[in-house]
C-alpha cells in the first residue's frame, strides 16, 4: 500500500498575498518560508530563490567563486549544474563518478589545484553515496563544499539530511521535486556571511552583506515570488508524508519489476537513505541508451530515455569547454535506468510501468536475431569502492 499524498493547498491560503498586491510587501511569505526551511533542516539560515539553478549560482557567488576559478563536480550530473558554474564565470572540472554522482575521491583529490574554488557534490535520484568522504576531502583542503540536493530533499547520509553537509546546500522547488512549488529553489547554510552574501546577490545586492555595503556590486533578481513561497511552505509542512509516499512508490515499483534479466537494481550504499526520488537500475542489456529511449516511448519516463541524461564530460553542450573524458562516469550514466516518479502516480500506474519494463527487457533485441542475452556482470555501480572508485 502506498500512503496517500499530503493534502493539496486550499485556495484561501493565497488570499493574503493577493490582498497585498500590487503594493511591495517586503516578501513576508518568503521570509516565513525561510524560517520554516531553516527549522525543518536544523540549520542557521535558508535563502529562498527563484530556481535550483539560481540557488547553485548564488551559492557559488556567496562562496567567493569568481572568473577564472575552477569548480570540481561529478561527471555524472545534470546540465543545470554546469550552467550555474558557467554563470559564475568559472571553469567546470569533471570528476570521475558513479552514475548517481558519487565522486571518486582519488580523482577528486588529484584534480584539486591552485585555482580550485569550490566542490559541488550532486545527489542524483536522492542517493548521497560517499558524501562524507567528499566532505572530508573538501575540509582537508579548505575548499567550500556546495551540495546540489535538488533531487535529495529528505534523503539522509549517515543519519544526517542531504544539503546540510556542505557549506551550502542547494534545492529546487520545481514540479516533480519532493517539495515543489511549480518553480523555485532555496539555499541552506550555517554560515552567516554566506547567507548574507547569498541574500544580497539574490536581490541585486540591495542588502549590505558581511562588510560589503549595499548596491556596491551587481547581483540578480533571483527572488522567489510570494505566491510560490506560500505554496512551498504548505508543501514543506507535508514533507514527511510526501517522503513516505515517494519511498513506498519507489520500493513498490522495484518489487513489481522484480528479477528481470538485464536489469540490476541499484541498492543504496551503506549509510544512505534515499528519498525515493526515482527507482534505479543498471541496464546490462546491449545498447542501453536505446533501451532507455524505448522505455520512454512505451510509457516509462526515465532520465536517459526522456531527458537525454548523459555524463557532462561527454555531453554535446559541454564540448566547447574541452572537458577531460571521464570514461567510468560516461559508461555508468549510459547504463542508468532511473524511472521518474511523481506523487500523483498510483499503484495502478506503477503496475503498468513494471509490466512494460519486464516486457521490454525480456524482448529487447536491438541487433535482430535471437533475443539478446544480458551481459553477465551485475554490479552496484553507484557504490564507490573503498578507494572511492565507483565500480561499473
Ligand atoms: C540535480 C538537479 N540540479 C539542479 C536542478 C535545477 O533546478 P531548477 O530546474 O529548479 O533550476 C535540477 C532540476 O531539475 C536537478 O534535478
Amino acid at each position: 500500500m502506498i500512503p496517500p499524498p499530503p493534502p493539496p493547498p486550499a485556495a484561501h491560503i493565497f488570499q493574503p498575498v493577493l490582498d497585498r498586491m500590487p503594493a511591495p510587501a517586503h516578501a513576508p511569505e518568503a521570509v516565513a518560508l525561510e524560517s520554516a526551511l531553516a527549522a525543518a533542516h536544523d540549520v542557521g539560515h535558508a535563502i529562498a530563490v527563484s530556481s535550483g539553478t539560481a540557488a547553485l549560482h548564488t551559492a557559488l557567488v556567496a562562496c567567493g567563486v569568481t572568473a577564472g576559478d575552477e569548480v570540481l563536480l561529478p561527471a555524472a550530473t545534470v546540465m543545470m549544474v554546469v550552467a550555474a558554474v558557467q554563470a559564475a564565470h568559472a571553469r567546470p572540472v569533471f570528476v570521475e563518478s558513479g552514475a548517481l554522482g558519487s565522486m571518486d575521491v582519488t580523482d577528486l583529490s588529484a584534480k584539486i589545484g591552485p585555482r580550485t574554488a569550490a566542490i559541488i557534490a550532486v545527489h542524483l535520484a536522492g542517493h548521497c553515496t560517499g558524501l562524507s568522504d567528499v566532505s572530508d576531502v573538501a575540509a582537508r583542503h579548505r575548499i567550500p563544499l556546495i551540495e546540489d540536493a535538488c533531487q535529495a530533499q529528505g534523503s539522509r547520509h549517515r543519519g544526517r539530511l542531504a544539503g546540510t553537509f556542505g557549506d551550502v546546500g542547494c534545492f529546487s522547488l520545481k514540479d516533480g521535486k519532493i517539495v515543489a512549488a511549480g518553480e523555485g529553489g532555496y539555499l541552506l547554510t550555517d554560515s552567516a556571511p554566506i547567507a548574507e552574501r547569498a541574500a544580497a546577490y539574490r536581490t541585486h545586492w540591495a542588502l549590505p552583506a558581511a562588510g560589503i555595503p549595499a548596491f556596491t556590486r551587481l547581483g540578480r533578481n533571483y527572488r522567489l515570488p510570494e505566491l510560490s513561497a506560500v505554496l512551498a511552505r504548505h508543501n514543506l509542512a507535508g514533507l514527511e508524508a510526501a517522503l513516505a509516499r515517494r519511498r513506498a512508490q519507489a520500493a513498490l515499483l522495484a518489487d513489481l519489476v522484480g528479477d528481470v534479466p538485464g536489469l540490476c537494481r541499484i541498492v543504496p550504499a551503506d549509510g544512505d537513505e534515499p528519498n525515493g526520488y526515482s527507482a534505479v537500475w543498471e541496464i546490462t542489456l546491449p545498447e542501453p541508451r536505446a533501451f532507455a529511449a524505448r522505455l520512454h516511448q512505451a510509457g516509462v519516463p526515465n532520465s536517459v530515455g526522456t531527458f537525454g541524461l548523459r555524463a557532462a564530460s561527454a555531453h554535446p553542450a559541454c564540448q566547447e569547454m574541452n572537458p577531460a573524458a571521464c570514461p567510468a562516469a560516461e559508461h555508468a550514466v549510459d547504463r542508468l535506468l532511473a524511472v521518474l516518479l511523481l506523487s500523483v502516480d498510483t499503484e495502478q500506474d506503477l503496475r503498468e510501468r513494471a509490466e512494460i519494463i519486464q516486457r521490454e527487457a525480456t524482448t529487447w533485441n536491438p541487433l535482430g536475431g535471437h533475443p539478446a542475452r544480458p551481459h553477465p556482470t551485475a554490479s552496484s555501480f553507484s557504490t564507490p569502492t573503498s578507494s572511492g572508485t565507483p565500480s561499473s
